[in-house]
C-alpha cells in the first residue's frame, strides 16, 4: 500500500525549497504526496515564525487536525520548520497529537525519524539541533532531493530555487530568523554550480539563488574558506549556458557592492529586479531596528542601482509600529516610498517574537495606529505601483510563461510584474513570449501577444 503525505508550507522560500527536499525524501521512502490533507496518512506542517500571526495560524491549524487525527487514529503529524525550532518540545506539550518536531536543519533525519516511529521503536520523534557546519548535503546527495517534475506546490518546472547559504548573522532587534535558521554559514561554490548546471541540464530556465542575506555570502563561516563574493558567484552562475532568467534575495543595503550592480549591465540574463528591504525611512527606528544603514545609504544605493540598469524594478519589505515609531519617523517612512516609488513592497504592522531583543522595548505602538499605519501605507504603494504600471502601456515586453489554463497564459517579465494574455497557441511553462501591454492593473498588466 503506498503511503500518503500531505505537506504544508508557511513562510519564505526557504522554507518552499525545504518542502521540496522533504517531499523528495519521502519519495525515495515510499510516500506520495496529495493534494488533500484528509487523503494523507502523514501531514507535514512546514512552519513560519516571523510575526505572531504565522504562528497562530500553525497552532489552529494543529488543532485541526487534532480533529483529523481522533476519526483516523493512524494519522502522523509532523511540525518542521521555524515554530519547530523555535518551541521544541513545548510543541508535545500544547498539541499531545503531534508525533514528529523537526528543527529546520534537521530535516534530512525525517525518513529515519518516521521509520523508528512506524516500527514502534519510539513514541514521538524530535531533533531540533542547530549545526555549526553546513546541513544541505553535498551536490552528490542533493542531486536525489531535486525534483524537477511538477507539480511542486509553488514552483512548476522551469524555475528553482537553489540555496546559497542558511542562517543569518545580522540579528536585527525584531527577528526570529537568527534564532530560528541558526548561524550564516556560505555553501561551497562548486556545490552551488554542480546545483545550477543539473538542474539545467533537466531543462530549469529560471534559477534564484537563496540566502537570507545573500549580499554577505563568502564572508562569514564558509565551509571551504573560500574567499568569492556575491558578486562574484552571480557571475559565475549566469555565465552558465542554460540560465535564461536569473534572481536572488534577499539583499542587506548596507553589503550592496558596486561590483554587484554592475551584474545588471553586464549580464542580460540577470533579471532588472532588485528586492531591498528597507524596513523604515527613519533613522531613529533603523537604528533600534540594529539595522546598518541609513536612510541616506538607502537612498545613495537605489541611486547607484538606477544608475546602473535604468529599468530596474525595486521592490522592498516595510515594518510599521515599530516600538517607539513616531508619527514623524512614520512620515519619514512615507517620505521615502515617495521618493523610491517602489514597484511594489511587502509591508507589515510590526510583531513581538521571542526572544527578540525590540519584544522587551518598553514602547509599544498603539494595535489601532499600527493599523492606520498600514493602510495609509499599503494605499499609496497601490496608488504607486498602478501609476509605474501604467507606464508600460503600449510597450512591447519578453514575458516568460508560468502557468497556462486552456488560452489563459500567466506569465512574468524581468521585472518581475505579472502579465495575463490569451493565445491559442499552446505554451508551456518556461517558454518566452514577446507581448504588448494593454492594460494596467495595481498588482498585474495585460497583454496581447505578439510572437512565439
Ligand atoms: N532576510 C530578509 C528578511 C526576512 S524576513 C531581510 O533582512 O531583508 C521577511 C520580512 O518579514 C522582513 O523583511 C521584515 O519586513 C518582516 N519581519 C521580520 N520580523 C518581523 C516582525 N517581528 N514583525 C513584523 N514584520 C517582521
Ligand atoms: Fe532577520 Fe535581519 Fe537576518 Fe533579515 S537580516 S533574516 S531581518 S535578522
Ligand atoms: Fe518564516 Fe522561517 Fe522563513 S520564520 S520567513 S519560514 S526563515
Amino acid at each position: 500500500m503506498p503511503k500518503h503525505v500531505f505537506i504544508k508550507t508557511f513562510g519564505c522560500q526557504m522554507n518552499e525549497r525545504d518542502s521540496e527536499i522533504i517531499e523528495q525524501l519521502l519519495a525515495q521512502t515510499g510516500y506520495i504526496t496529495v493534494s488533500n490533507q484528509e487523503d494523507a496518512d502523514l501531514v507535514i506542517l512546514n512552519t513560519c515564525s516571523i510575526r505572531a500571526k504565522a504562528e497562530q495560524k500553525v497552532f489552529s491549524l494543529l488543532g485541526l487536525l487534532r480533529k483529523q487525527k481522533e476519526k483516523q487514529p493512524g494519522l502522523h503529524i509532523a511540525v518542521a520548520g521555524c515554530v519547530a525550532q523555535q518551541e521544541g518540545q513545548q510543541i508535545f506539550k500544547r498539541m499531545p497529537h503531534v508525533d514528529i518536531v523537526v528543527g529546520t536543519q534537521q530535516i534530512y533525519q525525517l525518513p529515519d525519524m518516521l521509520f523508528r516511529l512506524k516500527s514502534g521503536e519510539t513514541k514521538r520523534e524530535i531533533s531540533c539541533d542547530l549545526e555549526k557546519t553546513f546541513t544541505i548535503p553535498p551536490f552528490q546527495k542533493l542531486l536525489a532531493n531535486h525534483n524537477t517534475t511538477p507539480p511542486s506546490p509553488a514552483l512548476s518546472d522551469y524555475r528553482k530555487f537553489v540555496t546559497i547559504m542558511q542562517g543569518c548573522n545580522n540579528f536585527c532587534s525584531y527577528c526570529v530568523v537568527p534564532a530560528t535558521r541558526g548561524r550564516e554559514i556560505s555553501r561551497p561554490v562548486d556545490d552551488i554550480l554542480e546545483e545550477v548546471i543539473m538542474l539545467v541540464d533537466k531543462g530549469i530556465k529560471e534559477i534564484t539563488l537563496l540566502g537570507q542575506n545573500v549580499n554577505s555570502y563568502g564572508c562569514t563561516n564558509t565551509v571551504a574558506d573560500q574567499k568569492t563574493s556575491f558578486a562574484g558567484l552571480l557571475k559565475m552562475v549566469a555565465r552558465i549556458p542554460g540560465v535564461e532568467r536569473l534572481r536572488f534575495t534577499s539583499s542587506n543595503p548596507q553589503d550592496l557592492s558596486e561590483e554587484l550592480m554592475g551584474c545588471f549591465k553586464d549580464f542580460t540574463n540577470i533579471c532588472p529586479h532588485f528586492h531591498l528591504p528597507a524596513q523604515s525611512g527613519s533613522n531613529a527606528v533603523l537604528k533600534r531596528m540594529q539595522r546598518k544603514y541609513t536612510r541616506e545609504l538607502y537612498l545613495e544605493k537605489v541611486n547607484q542601482l538606477q544608475s546602473f540598469c535604468p529599468e530596474i524594478a525595486i521592490s522592498t519589505d516595510m515594518i510599521v509600529g515599530f516600538p517607539g515609531e513616531t508619527d514623524q519617523d512614520f512620515q519619514q517612512t512615507m517620505d521615502l516610498l515617495e521618493t523610491v516609488r517602489f514597484h511594489g513592497s511587502f509591508s507589515f504592522k510590526y510583531s513581538d517574537r521571542p526572544n527578540t531583543r525590540s519584544a522587551d522595548f518598553d514602547d509599544k505602538v498603539d494595535e489601532q495606529v499600527k493599523g492606520e499605519r498600514l493602510q495609509c501605507f499599503q494605499k499609496r504603494q497601490d496608488q504607486i505601483s498602478l501609476e509605474r504600471n501604467r507606464k508600460f502601456l503600449g510597450k512591447t515586453v519578453e514575458v516568460m510563461v508560468e502557468n497556462v489554463v486552456e488560452d489563459a497564459v500567466q506569465a512574468r517579465t524581468g521585472t518581475n510584474h505579472i502579465v495575463h494574455f490569451t493565445s491559442s497557441t499552446r505554451f508551456i511553462p518556461g517558454d518566452t513570449v514577446q507581448v504588448t501591454i494593454i492594460h494596467a492593473g495595481k498588482h498585474s498588466l495585460n497583454a496581447e501577444k505578439i510572437t512565439a
